[in-house]
């Protein structure tokens, strides 16, 4: 490397990190990851014991304010969504203007956006008053886009729930209320959407988090910041990899079951082909919520009687990673969008809407990350580059070209 091209036009000294591999972007009291050892906690608190006992909500809390919410502050933070979670009829003709093919991503994405036409006062947040107001909102109302992204896709009338159920299973029920019929929330399907929540609600700088973090340094607003994380979200390297890796298990059993064909496939530096859900940038190690989640696989799919063959598909090829040289040499395990897919698909979720059910858990720590980068002042994002384009060029006339 020539050091002298690693200088910037002010003199300084320039790092170059592609994919900011070792960059420390900020300092936070949110999440702990250790990626060797295979550690999360939120807030110091570890994933395993939250989504054994913890509700969403209280998580959320917690990951946004740094304590656990006692019973009354509980209650109050609801009861405050509670009254937020009106979206502006106007909205729907937006929603209207989609075609019923959309990705319910693009969708969810597009309509946060437009919240801020209907919320202007949210954009301006100079005090922790406006802030919190601003996060009541958006925790009130993108769970209700979320569920008229996937009734759009279904052809479903659109509904706005029941303020006396929890958080959880009102979502449940907005998405999952047929027309003219009573929906009863299933305990076994909110509760496994309740853990599957947690797990996903926060991972320190990941890509979509660093999205929302940097669109915030802007000043851009919560909405602004928050629709940009799930457009980062949605990419199948990151949040679109649980829709990924159904698609990937069912080509497989399309293609008669051989996993080992499809492992060739992956190893093979010349197909572009890579193992969806295997892998992650911090992990060297077993990634805990994908241990937690093929547990919980196996219970839900147990209570709620399905047979999902795709399940066994998904267990065979781990066995195999975790015994092949390429894998373990890299230290590729499953993360956590390895089988969420399964249980998503067990709940009745369709498969384009996963990475949106990642965005809902997702929201909460998207939340807490740009509350603290605004709390902290911290400065607008604005990475250097090592200019490598020509020197300085004469114009030439189009005519002489
Ligand atoms: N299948 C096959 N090979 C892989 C895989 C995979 N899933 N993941 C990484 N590798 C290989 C790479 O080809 C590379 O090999 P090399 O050293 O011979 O060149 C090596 O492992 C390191 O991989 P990188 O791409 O450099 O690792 P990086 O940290 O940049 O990427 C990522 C991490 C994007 C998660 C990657 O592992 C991947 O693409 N996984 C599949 C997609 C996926 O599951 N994404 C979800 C991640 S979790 C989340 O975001 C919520």
């Amino acid at each position: 490397i020539d050091i002298s091209k690693l200088r910037g036009l002010s003199g300084g000294l320039i790092t170059i990190d592609p994919g900011f591999k070792n960059t420390g972007s900020c300092q936070s009291e949110i999440t702990f990851l250790n990626g060797e050892e295979g550690i999360l906690r939120y807030r110091g608190y570890s994933i395993e014991e939250l989504a054994d006992n913890a509700s969403f909500l209280e998580v959320a809390y917690l990951l946004i304010f740094g304590e656990l919410p006692s019973q009354n502050k509980l209650n109050k933070f609801y009861q405050d969504i509670k009254e937020e979670s009106h979206v502006d009829e106007e909205m729907k003709k937006i929603l209207d203007g989609f075609p019923k093919s959309a990705h319910p991503m693009g969708v969810v994405s597009s309509l946060t956006n437009a919240l801020i036409a209907f919320n202007p006062t949210s954009v301006n947040v100079d005090s922790e008053e406006d802030m919190y107001k601003a996060i009541i909102k958006i925790l009130a109302k993108f769970p209700v886009l979320c569920a008229w992204a996937l009734r759009k896709r279904t052809g479903q009338p659109l509904d706005y729930g029941d303020s006396n159920l929890g958080y959880v299973e009102n979502v449940l029920k907005m998405m999952f209320k047929k027309p003219s019929k009573d929906y009863e929330v299933d305990p076994v399907v909110a509760s496994a959407l309740n853990k599957l929540l947690i797990l996903h609600a926060d991972h320190e700088q990941n890509c979509s988090t660093s999205t929302v973090r940097v669109v915030g340094s802007s000043h851009a607003g919560l909405f602004a910041s928050i629709s940009a994380g799930v457009s980062a979200l949605w990419g199948p390297l990151h949040g679109g990899a649980n829709q990924a890796v159904i698609e990937m298990l069912e080509a497989i059993k399309e293609d008669g079951g051989d996993t080992k064909k499809f492992m060739a496939k992956a190893k093979d530096k010349n197909d572009p082909f890579r193992l969806m859900g295997f892998g992650h940038r911090v992990y060297k190690n077993f990634d805990p919520r994908a241990k937690i989640i093929k547990k919980s696989a196996d219970e839900v799919l147990g209570k709620l009687g399905v047979e999902d063959p795709v399940l066994d598909i998904a267990k065979g090829l781990e066995k195999e990673a975790l015994e092949d040289s390429y894998f373990v040499d890299r230290k590729l395990y499953p993360n956590v969008d390895f089988y969420s897919g399964i249980i998503y698909r067990a709940l009745g979720v369709p498969t384009d809407m996963f990475t949106v059910m990642f965005a809902l858990g997702r929201l909460p720590g998207w939340i807490a990350q740009w509350r603290e980068m605004r709390l902290r002042k911290e400065p607008i994002g604005r990475p250097r580059q090592i200019y490598t384009g020509e020197n300085h060029r004469a114009y030439k006339d189009i005519s002489n070209r």
